[in-house]
């Protein structure tokens, strides 16, 4: 069955959002959190008003928590799978699957691995997983190294102030992810534009025409993927996407071609759609903090930790969602089979029964690591230690190269509510190693001819 993507529209954004329109209205806070603007800026006071004994708050369609202990054991409880398509209700959910299937048209909807259940989660997970363990990314270190070296190298902070979203933060993490999958980083403007439409999606009730342009945005990327996937398999590569388009077959179950496309885009997009944010949130976390930018200066070892913490404190992803298979019970209360529980991951990792004092921004804080800002549970994060190797290298080397490093104005806010961070961020860098004639502090000392040229291809 294929249905326009303006009915698309309406039975998943256009119902919620009359909804949330409705409840705004009477001052519903569950669903300004989605619709004001002003709480999506800082919505952590917001979360505040949700926190008492109470495992749930009840929410617009179900029930909401912003407790670390209560979201954790949903996640990983056998009695929930994923909430998708908007988390619509069944009757729903049948027609838009219907519509669907045969295609991959959004990361939350099956067939993304965000978006589907065992068995198909394990064998879609499966295939990738290999590319992302410690080791692997590990081994990815050095590399990521080079990159931001010359990504900095690029940047001319002496003049004008810079924009350090479009010319750093949002570059490394989609370089890395390019190199990883063995798509061509000459296409990265174009990965970003497309993705950034697409991360919109992620947010319940958008408008049509926000969803429209989504949609366009995950159409070109699926339009190339394909185009890629052809040539891969006349003239395969020795990379990850070579290696699903060739032997995407796990236990004997080779994966259709709608599968392929939709584990790559979700890998592919996931991949630079959140580092950024992790990067950006760290630069405007320090930029109010000077006295933990000075801490880490001091001792750099505090580094894998500080962003362990600006994970937790900012995260990049706020919030996700559960449906109960069957009824079940969480923390005492019933849950009913059906029925949808949003896990507001942010406010969790504020949560005082695991953290200490915290509203308090500390890259020492002991613990900072068992935030929920990569989700729990079979869907764990796939990229964490990828993106915490990578927020630790590009925040690293940005204030080595930069130690006088100033945001000019207030960064501004991208205009997503799930996925926080910043969409522009200008700043003035003042490189006053390079004034001095001293090494500037590039990771590894490494320069010269044979400098890889993969951030300028
Ligand atoms: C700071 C950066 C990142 C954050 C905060 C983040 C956050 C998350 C969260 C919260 C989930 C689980 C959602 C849920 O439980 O419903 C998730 C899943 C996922 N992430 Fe990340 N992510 C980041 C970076 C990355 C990177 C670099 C990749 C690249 C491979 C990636 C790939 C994925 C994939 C494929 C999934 C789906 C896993 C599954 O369903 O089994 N993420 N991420």
């Amino acid at each position: 069955m294929k249905l326009p993507d303006t009915a698309r529209w309406a039975l998943t954004h256009g119902l919620i959002r009359l909804v949330l329109r409705r409840e705004t209205r009477k001052g519903n806070l569950n669903s300004r959190f989605l619709t004001d603007r002003e709480v999506q800026l800082n919505p952590y006071p917001h979360y505040e008003t949700l926190r008492d004994d109470r495992p749930f708050a009840p929410g617009l369609a179900g029930k909401v928590t912003v407790h670390h202990a209560v979201g954790t054991e949903v996640l990983r409880a056998e009695g929930f799978g994923t909430a998708s398509f908007g988390g619509a209700p069944r009757p729903i959910r049948r027609v838009l699957a219907a519509a669907a299937s045969g295609r991959a048209r959004s990361v939350i909807e099956p067939p993304s691995m965000l978006a589907v259940d065992p068995p198909d989660h394990s064998r879609y997970r499966k295939l990738v997983t290999r590319a992302f363990t410690a080791k692997a990314v590990k081994a990815l270190r050095e590399r990521t190294e080079e990159v931001a070296a010359e990504l900095l190298d690029g940047i001319d902070g002496s003049r004008e102030p810079v924009d350090l979203v479009s010319g750093y933060a949002a570059q490394l993490p989609v370089i890395v992810i390019c190199e990883i999958l063995g798509a061509p980083t000459s296409m990265r403007e174009q990965f970003l534009t497309w993705g950034d439409a697409a991360a919109t999606s992620l947010d319940p009730g958008m408008s049509r025409q926000r969803f429209l342009q989504a949609q366009q945005g995950i159409d070109a990327l699926l339009d190339w993927m394909r185009g890629h996937f052809d040539a891969l398999r006349r003239n395969p590569g020795n990379d990850i996407l070579s290696e699903l388009v060739t032997t995407a077959d796990t236990d004997g179950q080779r994966l259709t071609e709608t599968e392929l496309l939709a584990t790559a885009l979700l890998v592919l997009a996931a991949g630079f759609e959140t580092t950024v944010n992790l990067i950006g949130n760290g630069i405007a976390l320090l930029q109010e903090h000077p006295e933990q930018r000075a801490l880490l200066a001091e001792q750099p070892a505090l580094w894998p930790n500080a962003v362990d913490e600006m994970l937790r404190f900012d995260s990049p992803v706020q919030r996700t969602a559960r449906r109960a298979l069957h009824d079940t019970e969480i923390s005492g209360v019933p849950v009913r089979r059906e029925e949808l529980v949003i896990i507001l991951l942010g406010a969790a990792n504020r949560d005082p029964k695991v953290f200490d004092d915290p509203n308090r921004f500390d890259v020492t804080r002991r613990g900072a690591g068992k935030h929920l800002a990569f989700s729990s549970g079979i869907h764990y994060c796939l990229g964490a230690a990828l993106a915490k190797m990578e927020g630790e290298v590009a925040l690293r080397a940005l204030y080595q190269r930069f130690p006088d490093l100033t945001l000019v104005g207030e960064p501004h806010r991208r205009p997503t509510s799930n996925l926080r961070g910043f969409d522009r961020m200008t700043a003035t860098l003042t490189p006053t190693s390079r004034e001095s004639g001293v090494s500037r502090g590039r990771p590894g000392g490494r320069s010269g001819p044979g400098w890889p040229s993969a951030a300028r291809s």
